[in-house]
């Protein structure tokens, strides 16, 4: 675990402060600090105590969907009664300094929490779906309420059992959420990739994608993930901590 946060690099700053176009891909290790456990860390992480394949996959779902529609509905109160740490507000900050110089700023979350919306970031794609949005697992229609006492609740239009509208394992993710962060990756100056394993795809690649553009990569993980395309900047340090300082240095909040 890195016990003092670094600096960030004068370079990356500088890489930062120029850019026209900055993309971030979030996972599970940004919101760690807010209470919400990650997925594969050793001990506290989801998969050290479920199976993927008991709980996220629509296989799972059809054998026991009480105890999935219980497991998210667990996990959507968690996340209603987080809040956002200070590594999502200095994203908001960043996205903020960026937007009033006409510049781009996109996130794209793996996370299906919400806080990168509750933190006010703007510009949002949610790769894998959220918390708070639940969908017919037989029609797909969206449900915009549900009785939270049903295990699950039914359809109003069809009756088949609504279920969580999260991505699971072996689903394809939305078309437009996807070809949006691709874009984002293809164009962007500065990628900057925080508490993510690294280990699912396609987020995975984002960040290779970017790079092989020629954009300034950033690592910002507890963890050395052992990655194919080594980003510019690794950074191990709790995003609560260093996104912080590396944002005040950006926006030059506390210079003189
Ligand atoms: N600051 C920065 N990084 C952290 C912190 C922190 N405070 N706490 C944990 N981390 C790091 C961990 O070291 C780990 O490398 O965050 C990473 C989280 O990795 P995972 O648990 O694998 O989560 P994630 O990468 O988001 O998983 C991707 O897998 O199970 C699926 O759909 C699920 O969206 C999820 C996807």
């Amino acid at each position: 675990m890195a016990s003092t946060t670094p600096a960030p690099d004068a370079r990356l700053i500088a890489a930062l402060r120029a850019a026209r176009d900055v993309m971030v891909l979030t996972g599970a290790g940004i919101s760690a600090e807010s209470g919400l456990p990650t997925f594969r860390d050793a001990l506290t992480g989801y998969w050290a105590t479920f199976r993927p394949e008991d709980l996220a996959t629509p296989e799972a779902f059809e054998r026991n969907p009480a105890t999935v529609w219980a497991w998210y509905a667990e996990r959507r109160l968690k996340a209603r009664s987080a809040l956002p740490n200070p590594g999502h507000l200095a994203l908001v900050t960043l996205e903020r300094w960026l937007s009033v110089r006409d510049r781009r700023f996109t996130l794209v979350t793996q996370n299906v929490d919400g806080l990168h919306v509750t933190a006010g970031q703007a510009n949002v794609i949610e790769l894998h779906g959220s918390l708070q949005k639940v969908k017919c697992f037989r029609c797909a229609e969206p449900a915009p309420t549900w009785d939270e006492t049903g295990k699950p609740p039914r359809c109003a239009h069809c009756g088949g059992p609504l279920r969580p509208d999260v991505v699971w394992f072996g689903e394809m993710l939305p078309v437009a959420a996807l070809n949006a962060a691709r874009a984002a990756a293809e164009r962007c100056d500065v990628c900057l990739s925080i508490g993510t394993s690294g280990m699912v795809e396609p987020a995975a690649s984002l960040p290779r994608i970017a790079a092989q553009r020629g954009a300034t990569t950033l690592t910002l993980n507890l963890d050395v993930t052992d990655r194919a395309t080594p980003p510019r900047f690794e950074v191990r340090a709790r995003a609560g901590a260093f996104l912080p300082a590396l944002v005040d240095a950006v926006c030059g909040i506390g210079a003189a």
